[in-house]
């Protein structure tokens, strides 16, 4: 028999998608659900986690990733439910724009909670259970974390710290058999832009003006970065520590 081309996609896989109640976050846990995988799908937003109630393959879980009890009673619950947790993908985040003259500086520190702080938080909690399934890690960075930008420095910076993350831990996580891989959207229209306190006209400005100087010329949908998180998480090969640019080219140049 000839050797597959395409690495083997595992079946039945079960895992943790946080962020998962909107934007990136939920296209991801539909992929993954297409492709015969059940979720635990954890969001701070109640509401945003509403409509999934009674999903078969997915379970709900309002839970704030900076708060280490709130996830380790979390990761215990998803542990109980589904008795082995093959991936977690990181992908909750929140965003933050001004310049160094302005911003302030609780809002960088919530910033660093919410997209360093957290995403270690919950690989931690699930750290037991993915050497026990030889499992994936999958962060979701940015292309800012590649490029640097004059709008945005802190949340940049925090997202470099989730690439680096990715980086440190393959090495640290790869003798027990854990791959730990991230992707680096480009702007893609979601609620964090709102969410950050951005107008609609501002949100609609800087993606206009982001797509203009993309190379492919558009800009993001959720879909483009959740498909490859799906197979990160899924597909059982010899990449680790891997920060995908999935931005049209953006951070090319
Ligand atoms: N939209 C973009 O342009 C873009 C580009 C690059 C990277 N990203 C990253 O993609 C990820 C998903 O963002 P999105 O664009 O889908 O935005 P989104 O606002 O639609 O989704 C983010 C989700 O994370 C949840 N969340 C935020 N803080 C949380 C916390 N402390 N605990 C639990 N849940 C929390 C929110 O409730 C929300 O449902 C983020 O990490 C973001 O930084 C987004």
């Amino acid at each position: 028999m000839s050797t597959p081309v395409l690495a083997p996609r595992r079946e039945g896989l079960t895992g943790v998608v946080t962020g998962a109640g909107t934007g990136i976050g939920r296209a991801c846990l539909e992929v993954l659900v297409d492709h015969g995988a059940r979720v635990d799908a954890w969001d701070r937003s109640d509401e945003a986690l509403a409509d999934l109630a009674g999903r078969k393959d997915v379970a709900a879980r309002t839970v704030d990733i900076t708060d280490a009890a709130a996830v380790a009673a979390a990761a215990a619950a998803a542990q109980k439910q589904w008795d082995r947790i093959d991936f977690v993908v990181n992908c909750a985040g929140a965003f933050l724009v001004g310049p160094l003259a302005e911003v302030n500086v609780e809002s960088v520190r919530s910033l660093f909670d919410v997209n360093v702080l957290g995403t270690t938080i919950v690989t931690q909690a699930l750290l037991p259970a993915l050497k026990s399934s030889k499992g994936a890690v999958v962060n979701v960075a940015s292309s800012v974390a590649l490029k640097p930008t004059a709008s945005n420095a802190h949340y940049a910076a925090s997202k470099a710290a989730v690439a680096h993350l990715t980086r440190c831990w393959a090495l640290e996580l790869g003798p027990d058999g854990v791959r730990v891989n991230s992707v680096a959207p480009g702007p893609t229209p979601t609620a964090i832009y709102r969410t950050a306190g951005m107008s609609a006209e501002q949100e609609s400005m800087l993606l206009r003006e982001r797509a203009a100087t993309i190379p492919l010329r558009r800009v993001g949908d959720p879909i483009d970065t959740a498909r490859w998180i799906a197979r990160f998480a899924l597909e059982d090969d010899w990449t680790t520590g891997v920060v995908l640019p999935v931005d049209g080219g953006m951070s090319l140049g």
